[in-house]
């Protein structure tokens, strides 16, 4: 198991070395290395097991040290940068020649975030390059929001994990890019998709794609338990399942046919934010257990309710 501690002074120490470490955010964790460096990213792509056509986000410490990795700001990207960065926004820009191709997968767009959780602030801001850091989950997994999620699965493969405590928001960023200057949602996540329109007006919504060729990581079969997930009513599996192998997540409620150690309850008082904070733990929580089907429900679709049924969505198209 990798060594988990709260020492930034030592994550600088590696990641200045060109080692891994796996960092807290305010969405997720991430498994970070120099972005600028290509033994660093290599092992990025390796230690997930991630293929090498799937492009990497860059995390700065503020938006001021985007410029010199990026060809042109979009007014709409000023604008949203200015409401929701640092935070749970990513945004795709033209990159300069400053990014490697092995770091965007050969696209000309860079993806860039600024998280605002406050480790990784300390963390950012004490580097004199950006970080390459993707969900430090092996590719296609439900993505950690603690030190021993990450631990469970990459610990052996990485020198040491940063722990910030479990995270805020708990869903990855929302991916924003511009395609002809219209802003275009790729990823739904810890930005509501109504937040973003009260800045910029009316925004695209393309997320939710098995082949997007603008997010190739995009693909339906992400974020899914190892159990196997359904969307529906839980009342349908009684009759096909014993009540024993049968989970259920549920937004606020649970489902009185089946015990509640096998339930998800997101909100009991149908809070978004709780519920996306509360998600993907409760999910490894599930598939931990020996279930045979974990059906789901969706939320209303709206604000992150959005981001928490496409991912629901994602992990039942496996
Ligand atoms: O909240 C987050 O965004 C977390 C934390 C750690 O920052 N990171 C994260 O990274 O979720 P990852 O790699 O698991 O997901 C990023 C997605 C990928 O699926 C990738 O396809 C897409 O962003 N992406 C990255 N760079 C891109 C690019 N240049 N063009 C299109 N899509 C890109
Ligand atoms: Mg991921």
């Amino acid at each position: 198991m990798a060594m988990i501690g709260t020492d930034v002074n030592y994550a600088v120490a590696l990641l200045k070395a060109g080692q891994l470490v796996a960092i807290p955010t305010e969405t997720v964790y991430g498994l970070a290395g120099n972005a600028l460096d290509l033994s660093a990213v290599s092992q990025i792509f390796k230690v997930k097991n991630r293929p090498s056509f799937d492009p990497l986000i860059i995390h700065l410490p503020a938006f001021s040290a985007v410029s010199s990795y990026v060809k042109a700001i979009p007014e709409a990207a000023a604008a949203l940068a200015a409401t929701f960065m640092p935070g749970p926004l990513t945004l795709l820009l033209e990159k300069s020649e400053q990014v490697p191709d092995m770091v965007t997968a050969g696209s000309p767009l860079v993806a860039v975030r600024i998280p605002a959780h406050p480790v990784a602030q300390q963390l950012l801001s004490q580097l004199d390059f950006p970080l390459s850091a993707p969900s430090a989950n092996p590719f296609g997994y439900i993505s950690p929001t603690t030190a021993a999620h990450v631990d469970e699965q990459l610990g052996p493969q990485i020198p040491y994990i940063l722990d910030g405590g479990p995270c805020e928001i708990g869903l990855e960023s929302t991916i924003v890019g511009f395609p002809d200057g219209k802003p275009t949602v790729f990823r739904k996540g810890g930005i509501a998709v109504e937040r973003l329109e009260s800045v910029v007006g009316p925004v695209e919504v393309k997320a939710h794609s098995s082949s997007n060729p603008q997010a190739p990581g995009m693909l339906k079969s992400h974020y899914a338990p190892r159990t196997p997930m359904v969307l529906g009513n839980p009342e349908d599996f009684i009759a096909k399942y014993r009540v024993e192998e049968i989970g259920c997540i549920r937004f606020q409620e649970a489902f009185h046919g089946v015990p509640k150690a096998q339930q998800l309850i997101l909100s009991p008082s149908g809070d978004d934010q709780e519920a996306a904070r509360r998600l993907f733990a409760g999910m490894r929580q599930l598939d931990s257990q020996p279930l045979s089907v974990i059906v789901a429900e969706l939320l209303p679709e709206e604000g992150l309710g959005r981001a928490i049924n496409d991912r629901l969505r994602r992990a039942a198209a496996r």
